[in-house]
């Protein structure tokens, strides 16, 4: 009951920017969809390789050309549509080389397209797919150097670590307390309307708390090393350190042996 009145006072312009001018007072690392080209800066160098994941909807490959212009020299967008006419226009009036792949991001063979890249920036895409572990795999997959990940995401839940809220199929009331509408997000698919199959993608999936979020890229095998904090979404600057979850499917022969030694221990039992 106290978390629901959380989220609706920070659904609130004035709770939001009070919650803003807190957190800056208090001197913590405040996000905002604004600082997207800053983080870019921040971590681009000369001759590095990019890629945006999820480059087109709105911004028309916008960070791609960010990219190229401030010394990127092989510069991909990915996205599952397109290239918009924008984007085509700019790439012409830029003479630019950014290259659009049009894939999923979470397929072995747009990774394979991609290859190992520097600088990975994804923004907007992680809440929008039914798995995000499987897309922060692929994105480390790719990661030579830094991800740049910004997402929508819900308030931490006060002794609950690690929540997460799975939008498809609540009930309209129980949808509401998601809905952004107050601080300028018109339409959300799958919360301001009920999930729609059709829609794929296009719906939004997952509320993740910041908790629930950081465990899920340390498990990808990325380190955190900012994060920038908003009520309603979350920043991340991470630098890949482990190597990429992967369960690691044995041949037969190996399988046989390691069932063979398992039934022999005695040591499986029914769940
Ligand atoms: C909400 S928009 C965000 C656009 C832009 N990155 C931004 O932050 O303003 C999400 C974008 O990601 C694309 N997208 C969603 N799922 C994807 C996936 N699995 N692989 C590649 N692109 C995806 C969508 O088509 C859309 O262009």
């Amino acid at each position: 009951m106290l978390y629901k009145l959380k989220v609706r006072f920070l659904k609130t312009v004035w709770g939001n920017l009070l919650w803003r001018k807190w957190k800056v007072w208090r001197k913590h690392h405040v996000g905002s969809y604004d600082r997207l080209p800053e983080f870019i800066k921040n971590y681009i160098f000369p001759d590095a390789s990019f890629v945006d994941i999820g480059c087109m909807w709105g911004v028309n490959g916008e960070y791609a050309f960010l990219a190229e212009k401030l010394g990127a020299t092989v510069v991909k967008g990915v996205d599952v549509f397109g290239p918009t006419p924008e984007f085509e226009d700019k790439k012409k009036e830029r003479n630019s080389s950014v290259e659009f792949i049009l894939g999923d991001i979470t397929s072995a063979d747009t990774i394979k397209r991609v290859g190992i890249v520097d600088i990975v920036f994804c923004a907007g895409v992680l809440y929008h797919h039914p798995s995000p572990f499987d897309l922060l795999v692929a994105l480390r997959r790719i990661c030579k150097k830094t991800l740049i990940l910004r997402t929508s995401a819900i308030p931490e839940i006060k002794g609950l670590p690690n929540a997460a809220v799975f939008y498809p199929m609540l009930k309209p009331e129980d949808r509401r307390l998601w809905n952004l509408k107050n601080l300028g997000l018109l339409k959300q698919k799958g919360i301001t309307e009920k999930f729609d199959p059709e829609e794929g993608y296009g719906n939004w999936f997952w509320g993740l708390t910041p908790s629930c979020l950081t465990s899920l890229l340390q498990t990808a095998g990325f380190q955190i090393e900012y994060r920038f904090n908003e009520p309603f979404s979350q920043t991340f600057i991470c630098k890949p350190v482990t190597v990429t979850f992967a369960h690691n499917l044995p041949d037969e022969a190996e399988a046989r042996n390691m069932a063979s030694v398992i039934s022999s221990a005695g040591k499986a039992h029914p769940a």
